[in-house]
Formats: C-alpha cells, sequence, structure tokens
C-alpha cells in the first residue's frame, strides 16, 4: 500500500523549472539509447502528456563532422517538453551540437556524464568526466554561452567507490551554469548493477539550489515515492521500468498529483499497446524497425501464461505482419481464456 503524505504532494505541486523553462510534471523519462526515439516518446506521453522526454544520446563529433540531423535527433513538432541529449568531451564541438539541437525544437540540452559504456569513456566522455571535472565544467560553459535554452547534466556518482565525488562534482557543474542535473545513483564502476545509493542524491540535493533529479531503480510508484521522501530530490526520472511498460511516467505523475494509484494494465492492454509500438516503428523506420521492434516486443511479452513462447517467436519477427498476427493471436486467447500469471505456470518462482 502506498500513500502520498501531505508534505510530498505540497512540495511536488508547483511545475519544475529548469532555469526559465517550466515542466508541468516531476517525472521524467529518461534518454535510453537505442529506446527512447521519437516513437517510444509518443507512446509514453500517451500517459504522462506533460513529462519531460530525452531523446537517445547524440554522437557532438559526429554532428560536426556530418553535418547532416541523425534520425536519433529527430524531433516531432507537436511534442513538447522535448530535451536533447548529447555527448562528447569538446566543449566546441558540443556548442556547435547544442546549437543544431536547439534549431531541432530542443526545449533543453542534456549533456552526458554519466555513460559507462567503454567506447564512450575511452574517447572522455559519458561518465569519464566524472575524473575530468574541468574538462565537464569546460563544457558546461561552453554550450551556456552557444545556446538560450537551458541547460542540465546527467551523472552519476562517481567513477567507483574509491572515487565518489557527485557534491563537488555536481556543484561544479551548477557554478559553470547548469540548469538542472539528474543524478544516478550508482558509480561507473557499478555499471548497472547492485542497488542505486539514493543517500547520495539526498547529500547532494542539500548541496545545489538548482532542481536535482533523482535516478536509478524507479520501477514502480511505491519506490518512486520512497525515493522522493528520501532524497529530497525535485523529481524522479525512469529509466528501465519502462522498457516493454511505457505506462510507467504516466503511472507515477499521477499518483504524485493525484493521490490515486491507477489500475495496473491488463496483459491484453500491454500486447495491445506492443502492437501499436510495432506499427509505428514500421512506419517511421521500415524494415530497421522491424529489426528494432524485436527486442521491445519481447520486453511487453512478460507476466501471462505462455508469454515465454510467444517471447521466443517475437524476437525473431522478419516483418510487420508476422508480429501483428502473434500479437493478435496472443491477445485472442488471453480474451478467451483469461490469463494466468507466468509465476502460476512457474510454480518454482513463487516465493513462499
Ligand atoms: C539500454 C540503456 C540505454 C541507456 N542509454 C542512455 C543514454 O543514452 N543516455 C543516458 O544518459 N543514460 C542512458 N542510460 C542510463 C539510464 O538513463 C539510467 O540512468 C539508468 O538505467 C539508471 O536507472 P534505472 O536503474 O532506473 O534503470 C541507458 C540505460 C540503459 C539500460
Amino acid at each position: 500500500m502506498v500513500t502520498l503524505s501531505p508534505g510530498l504532494k505540497a512540495r511536488l505541486a508547483p511545475p519544475l523549472k529548469i532555469g526559465s523553462f517550466e515542466v508541468g510534471s516531476r517525472v521524467l523519462q529518461s534518454p535510453l539509447s537505442g529506446v527512447t526515439d521519437l516513437v517510444f516518446r509518443r507512446l509514453v506521453r500517451r500517459y504522462a502528456p506533460s513529462s519531460m522526454m530525452y531523446t537517445e544520446m547524440v554522437n557532438a563529433t559526429g554532428l560536426h563532422y556530418v553535418k547532416a540531423l541523425p534520425k536519433i535527433m529527430e524531433i516531432d513538432p507537436n511534442e513538447r517538453p522535448i530535451s536533447i541529449q548529447l555527448f562528447d568531451c569538446r566543449p566546441d564541438f558540443l556548442a556547435e551540437a547544442a546549437v543544431m539541437a536547439v534549431a531541432e525544437g530542443a526545449d533543453t540540452i542534456d549533456i552526458n556524464m554519466g555513460c559507462p559504456v567503454n567506447k564512450i569513456t575511452k574517447n572522455g566522455g559519458g561518465s569519464s568526466l566524472l575524473r575530468q571535472p574541468e574538462v565537464a565544467e569546460a563544457i558546461v560553459r561552453s554550450v551556456v554561452a552557444a545556446v538560450a535554452v537551458p541547460v542540465t547534466v546527467k551523472t552519476r556518482i562517481g567513477w567507483s567507490d574509491k572515487e565518489i565525488n557527485a557534491v563537488e562534482f555536481a556543484q561544479r557543474m551548477q557554478d559553470a551554469g547548469a540548469q538542472m542535473l539528474t543524478l544516478h545513483g550508482r558509480t561507473r564502476a557499478q555499471g548497472y548493477n547492485g542497488a542505486a545509493r539514493w543517500e547520495w542524491i539526498g547529500r547532494v540535493k542539500e548541496a545545489l539550489s538548482i532542481p536535482l533529479i533523482a535516478n536509478g531503480d524507479i520501477f514502480s510508484v511505491a519506490a518512486a515515492v520512497r525515493c522522493l521522501e528520501e532524497t529530497g530530490a525535485d523529481g524522479v526520472m525512469c529509466s528501465r521500468g519502462t522498457l516493454g511498460y511505457p505506462f510507467l511516467v504516466g503511472e507515477v505523475d499521477h499518483f504524485l498529483k493525484t493521490g490515486e494509484l491507477l489500475p495496473a494494465p491488463t496483459p491484453v492492454e500491454r500486447l495491445a499497446c506492443a502492437r501499436d509500438h510495432l506499427e509505428m516503428l514500421w512506419a517511421y523506420k521500415g524494415e530497421k524497425g522491424i529489426r528494432q521492434a524485436r527486442k521491445h516486443m519481447t520486453w511487453y511479452a512478460k507476466g501471462f501464461l505462455n508469454a515465454a513462447d510467444l517471447r521466443g517467436q517475437l524476437a525473431v519477427i522478419e516483418n510487420l505482419e508476422q508480429g501483428v498476427t502473434l500479437i493478435d493471436r496472443a491477445i485472442e486467447q488471453l480474451n478467451q481464456q483469461g490469463w494466468q500469471s507466468e509465476a502460476e505456470e512457474m510454480p518454482q518462482l513463487v516465493e513462499v
């Protein structure tokens, strides 16, 4: 049972202010490379119309040399509020990319200082900036000087357990002109393992005057509420909890505004959403969209009898018709038989 305390409700009632830009929700959809394209964001926005969304991270060096807008940077003119996330280590390239992002319609520019992937960190981007705070500072100053929209930073609590520098780093980004910071409560060394350490988010919150968004392990309304209570953060950002579940941001937003839990979508509703996702990916990206849809489809097909079989089939679809036929057949079966959970199908997974 989750409850919304009057104190938390009142604290979160005013709009989130990112510099002069106001956002009508304290729940944000994180940037997820390979996931948060225009199609996915459109689905999340069905349930969370006022939430801030982020593009997948965009390589500023790539933009500098190619000079053409990659598809991952495209914004639908009707989607607001929206931030374009950039990564790189060169302040001048990032400033140039930020100008292009604003021309595309970004309401804010976010700089990725948290990505743990080797390919990114060995080139000086992502979380390796935690070890180069002077470069990170120069980046923020350079981007702030180049664009009129607010500039924000998304980072982790440190490089490793021996190098946790979230408080000093966050203050430095604020002093350089960042208007909001999102903190993922893990070190780079943790990757996505272990629990997110929300206590560090609380410490950083106390040290900042700009808004701080808490990130890491927000998989449910209850987790979001607990995180906001424990950290004092100004908002929460949902990430892996939205994979195959574009309802999460809207569920948390609705609860924080009303104190009411929305009914969880049924397996049929989730599969209907999967079918929309597949059709939209096909319409937007063609065959490439079908290849990308495979992973999304397997994330949706969970929690009902025979879901594992369906996942196996959806993982190898070759075209739109195959996917739609599989999903429609599963929906028909669920409608006829009612649904049993996967746990009932696999009793060994049920906790006793
Ligand atoms: C598949 C995947 C892609 C991601 N891509 C990005 C990205 O492009 N930019 C970014 O700042 N973080 C990215 N992240 C990190 C998430 O935004 C988030 O910080 C992290 O997953 C922690 O939150 P969680 O524990 O709720 O998942 C990615 C994470 C995953 C799992």
